[in-house]
């Protein structure tokens, strides 16, 4: 879970402080999908960098998996952002002198992973990939470097995505592929997103909206049955289906707690 308390970011311009956040609360359950919208400069991508410890709060707090990101030293942080959590970026931040490949493979070879460049590799084919893998940056369109920089964050497994703007410099082609990928990724992780796409915010199961630093409105767009009623209906499903093997079982289970 996700979870912020009365968040506030404050940025010093010249002799002034501006508050570009303030007193933001909301929880973001496991395995949940939250859009975050608002008029440009009203500090989404402020607020998503909090969330994911890339920035520190000037108030308030930001706990992942009940961890506050603020009590951790720079040491902490970074390993668990690199094991954690996943950042797809809205200019995509590819490292320019590295192939796509070496690229997705860089996350795991700094958690000294083995099997990184097989992983990256299998990663960039789900993406499409497969015939790009040796391309540089600047070979790639827009829409391919936005799915490398998907594969990238993904390629860890983290236990949470965030996107800022994923579709926000793409064609509608390349953003619609880019959206059935993030749809396909957050099978397996909660996803936060920062977009303008109304179509994308809709598909959200909720959609935190923002307005000069504050949470102006929290629109429900899905009811997300509790963890204990989508057990139930999972045990259900398997009594009827006549599915008596505990192993049966215990895979539904454990995916409707997801
Ligand atoms: N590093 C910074 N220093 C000073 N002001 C900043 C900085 N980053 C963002 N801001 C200001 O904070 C406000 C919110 O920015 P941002 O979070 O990028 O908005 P959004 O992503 O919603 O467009 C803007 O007014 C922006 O100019
Ligand atoms: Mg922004």
């Amino acid at each position: 879970m996700i979870e912020t308390i009365g968040l506030g970011r404050d940025y010093v311009r010249g002799e002034r402080a501006l508050t570009v956040l303030h007193d933001v609360s909301f929880k973001v359950e496991d395995g949940e999908f939250v859009s975050i919208t608002g008029p440009s400069g009203s500090g989404k991508s402020t607020l998503l960098g909090l969330l994911a410890g890339l920035d520190r709060p000037t108030r308030g707090r930001v706990l992942l998996a009940g961890q506050d990101l603020n009590a951790m030293d720079e040491t902490r942080l970074s390993r668990f952002r690199g094991s954690r959590i996943g950042f797809v970026f809205q200019n995509f931040q590819l490292v320019p002198t590295l192939t796509a490949l070496e690229n997705v493979s860089l996350p795991l070879r700094l958690q000294d992973q083995s099997g990184a460049d097989e992983r990256a590799a299998r990663m960039l084919e789900r993406m499409g990939l497969a015939d790009r893998l040796n391309h540089y940056p600047t070979q790639l369109s827009g829409g391919e470097m936005q799915r490398v920089a998907i594969a990238r964050a993904s390629v860890t497994s983290p236990s949470i995505l965030f996107a800022d703007e994923p579709t926000g410099n793409l064609d509608s082609a390349s953003g619609d592929t880019v959206i059935d990928l993030l749809m396909d990724t957050r099978k397996n992780c909660t996803l936060v997103l920062v977009t303008h796409n109304p179509a994308l915010a809709g598909l959200a199961d909720r959609e935190i909206r923002l307005r000069d630093g504050q949470v102006e409105q929290i629109v429900v767009h899905k009811k997300r049955s509790s963890k204990k009623a989508a057990t139930k209906v999972a045990r259900k499903a398997t009594r009827k289906s006549g599915q008596t093997s505990t192993r049966k079982g215990k895979t539904s289970r454990k995916k409707a707690s997801r």
